[in-house]
């Protein structure tokens, strides 16, 4: 039954990973708090839903920077695919273009670019800057020549944060590091800026002549200041609960983002999204898409591109139905529909 098996893929995940693999996807920072409620996060909200609407013709057709996609869903970064899929992000990359979404592939991907851009998958590069900028720069040349139409810039990650809790095997027994230096070369052993600033964003402009969004920002006035310094879109993430411990979770952090920045740019959000209602209430908060990270890196996990596909095809079902539960013939009428706080 739709919705049945989505829900119960991180369960399916845990029997198929290696158990060090499963940890490192599953677990959050510290004690796990941000990770432990981002998904009970949606569900506190409740939608207002409107009669008298012609649902007959229900469409979730949206554009992400531009792009035409089936849905407004994207697929986060997340870095090790490897571990989950042989074909890593590539496979990945296959769902992406058959679901008709956009991939935004970790900088810490194993599959080079040009594999990626050969799937025909609109993809966009996710990076963090080292603390020197320049050591970038050939990983950046290369994305843009392979045909990445986006700069995804984490901001969230001055130093990685500390995991505390799960304590089983390290990923690390399973996934050898050079995977990670497929793309980045020596920036993989650069230490990451701890000074960002709104010039980094026209920075990353100028090198790669490409939208730069900016994830990881969850307070109003750092989006002010991102769309200021010439950000394509803001993201609102706490990277899955995985750098502050004790993050506001994005549920509660949208709401602000979104009047702060008064939809001069357009506004993501990731964290906890796992079915077809909590992103209706994201897209209700006013989010202009919803990205998932832990979701597809599950459906890869136990089936490879035919797995991702089955996920984002159960989530988009999930979405029409409750757009035409709720009254809203598309998914741009969602942002009228009016949501209680319990
Ligand atoms: C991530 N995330 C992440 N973000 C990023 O900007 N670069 C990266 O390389 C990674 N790697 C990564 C690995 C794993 C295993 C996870 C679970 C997450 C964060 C990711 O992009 C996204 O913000 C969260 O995963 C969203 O939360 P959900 O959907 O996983 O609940």
């Amino acid at each position: 039954m739709a919705g049945r098996w989505l829900a119960s893929l991180e369960d399916e995940a845990r029997h198929v990973l290696p158990p060090g693999v499963h940890e490192y996807y599953r677990q959050g920072s510290g004690t796990s708090t941000a990770a432990a409620e981002a998904v009970d996060a949606w569900a506190r909200f409740r939608v207002v839903p409107r009669v008298f609407v012609d649902v007959r013709e229900v469409t979730t057709a949206s554009a992400l920077l531009g792009t035409p996609a089936s849905m407004p869903v994207g697929i986060a970064p997340t870095t090790l695919q490897r571990a989950a899929d042989r074909d890593a992000e590539v496979a990945m990359a296959r769902a992406a273009a058959t679901a008709g979404v956009p991939l935004v592939l970790s900088s810490n991907a194993s599959a080079s670019f040009e594999d990626i851009a050969a799937t025909g998958a609109t993809w966009w590069l996710q990076a963090y800057l080292p603390q020197e900028r320049e050591v970038l720069r050939p990983c950046l040349d290369a994305a843009v020549s392979a045909g990445a139409t986006a700069i995804v810039l984490t901001v969230d990650t001055p130093v990685v944060a500390s995991k505390l809790d799960g304590g089983g095997p390290s990923v690390l027994s399973v996934v050898p590091p050079r995977w990670l230096r497929t793309n980045l070369g020596d920036a993989a052993d650069a230490p990451k800026a701890q000074d960002l600033g709104p010039a980094d964003i026209g920075w990353l402009r100028e090198v790669t002549g490409l939208p730069v969004v900016v994830k990881g920002v969850l307070h109003p006035e750092d989006a002010i200041v991102a769309v200021d310094a010439g950000a394509a879109a803001v993201w609102v993430s706490n990277h899955g609960g995985r750098q502050l411990g004790c993050a506001i979770a994005t549920a509660d952090a949208l709401g602000a983002v979104v009047t702060a920045v008064a939809q001069r740019v357009p506004v993501f959000v990731d964290g906890g999204v796992r079915d077809g209602l909590s992103a209706l209430v994201a897209l209700a908060l006013g989010a202009d898409s919803v990205f998932l990270g832990r979701l597809p890196l599950y459906a890869l996990a136990v089936g490879g591109t035919a797995g991702v596909v089955r996920a984002l095809e159960e989530l988009s079902g999930e979405l029409v139905e409750a757009l035409k539960l709720a009254g809203c013939p598309d998914t741009a009428s969602v942002r009228d529909l009016v949501l209680h706080e319990r």
